[in-house]
C-alpha cells in the first residue's frame, strides 16, 4: 500500500472544497484563521510521516489537547480519576451544561468541556498551574521531537476573555465540591492547553503512542500503559466528536478527537496516527473537510476499526 499516494490523492481530490464549513467565531482569535488551509499528516510506527498541504503550519489544537491531558491525568491519578468524570457519550454539544446538575457535577466523559475541566484539575493535582503547563509543554515538545511546539498566548487570552461558558461549567462543578484547585487556576491551564499551536506533522508524531499501546514506537518513550491507550481510543471513538460521534464512527470508523481550530486527530491501533486540518467546522465543531479526508483515507486503506482483513485493498 502506497501511503504517500493515498495522502496525496486524498488532498488533491478534496482540495477544491477548501473553505467549506464555518469558523469557530465564539473564540475571536480563531475567526481570523485562513479558511482555505488544508493539511494531512499520517505517521506510521516505523517512523515515516506522509504529508500533504499545509502540514508544517501550526494551528490551534483546541480540544485535541484533551486527549493528552487525559493520558497524563490518568498517569497521575490512576483509576480514581473515574470517580470524578464518566465514560459515556453525552449526546450533547461540547459546551453543554444540562447534564451537570442532574448528575451532581460529574461530567459524562473527559472530552466534553466540563469533563476536560475536571481532568485538567486532576492533571494539575497539587503542583500549581504554572508547573502543570510547563510539564505539558515539555512533554509535547518531546513527543513531537520538536522544540518549536508552543502556546499561542493570544488565542489563550482571547478564549479567556470570551470564557463565560467555561467559567459557568467550572463554577458549577466546583459548587459540588468536585475541583481540587481554584476555578481560575484550573481555567488558566485549560485555556492554555487548548491554545497549543501544533502542525499536523507534529500532532501525528506526538499521537503515535495511541496507536502503539501507549509507547512512542520511534523513541521508545512510554506515555501511558497499554490498557490506558486502549481505553483512550475507546473513549475517542465514542465521545471524541460530542453529538457527532456516531456519525463520525459511521462514516470514518477511526477513534478520533476534533478541535474547534479545525484539527482532527485519529488513531488507528497498530497502523498509524493521522492529523488533518481544515478550519471550517460542522455544527458539532468537527472539521468538515477534515472528516471527509479521514473518511476517504479509511476507505482507501481499509483501516476502519470495523473492517475485516478482506476490506483491505
Ligand atoms: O473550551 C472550548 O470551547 C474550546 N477551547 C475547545 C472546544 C473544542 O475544541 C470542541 N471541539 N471540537
Amino acid at each position: 500500500m502506497n501511503l504517500q499516494q493515498i495522502v496525496d490523492d486524498t488532498w488533491n481530490t478534496l482540495a477544491d472544497q477548501r473553505g467549506c464549513g464555518t469558523l469557530a467565531t465564539y473564540i475571536p482569535a480563531l475567526a481570523e484563521v485562513d479558511p482555505n488551509k488544508f493539511a494531512i499528516a499520517l505517521a506510521t510506527p516505523d517512523g515515516a510521516v506522509h504529508c500533504a498541504g499545509d502540514a508544517d503550519e501550526p494551528f490551534s489544537i483546541q480540544s485535541i489537547s484533551k486527549v493528552f491531558v487525559l493520558a497524563q491525568a490518568l498517569e497521575r491519578q490512576g483509576p480514581a480519576l473515574w470517580d470524578a468524570v464518566g465514560r459515556e457519550p453525552s449526546g450533547d454539544p461540547f459546551n453543554s451544561i444540562v447534564q451537570l446538575e442532574r448528575e451532581k457535577g460529574i461530567p459524562r466523559n473527559p472530552f466534553i468541556n466540563s469533563g476536560a475541566i475536571v481532568t485538567t484539575d486532576r492533571f494539575i493535582d497539587d503542583r500549581g498551574p504554572e508547573d502543570a503547563v510547563t510539564d505539558l509543554l515539555q512533554r509535547l515538545r518531546r513527543m513531537a521531537r520538536d522544540d518549536a511546539v508552543t502556546i499561542d498566548e493570544r488565542v489563550a487570552r482571547s478564549e479567556s476573555d470570551a470564557g463565560a461558558r467555561n467559567r459557568s461549567l467550572a463554577f458549577f462543578i466546583a459548587d459540588f465540591g468536585r475541583l481540587l484547585n481554584p476555578v481560575e487556576e484550573v481555567l488558566s491551564v485549560y485555556f492554555r492547553q487548548c491554545a497549543f499551536a501544533m502542525s499536523c506533522r507534529q500532532l501525528a508524531e506526538t499521537s503515535l503512542f495511541l496507536a502503539s499501546d501507549g509507547t512512542d514506537p520511534v523513541s521508545g518513550q512510554v506515555m501511558c500503559d497499554p490498557i490506558r491507550a486502549r481505553r483512550i481510543n475507546a473513549l475517542m471513538l465514542l465521545c471524541g466528536h460530542y453529538d457527532n460521534s456516531g456519525q463520525f464512527a459511521f462514516e470514518v470508523g477511526f477513534p478520533g478527537k476534533s478541535g474547534v481550530g479545525g484539527g482532527i486527530l485519529a488513531s488507528i491501533p497498530g497502523k498509524a496516527a493521522i492529523a488533518v486540518w481544515s478550519p471550517g467546522l460542522n455544527r458539532s465543531g468537527t472539521s468538515m473537510l477534515g472528516a471527509m479526508a479521514l473518511g476517504r483515507i479509511a476507505r482507501q486503506t481499509g483501516w476502519s476499526v470495523f473492517s475485516g482483513e478482506s476490506m483491505r485493498h
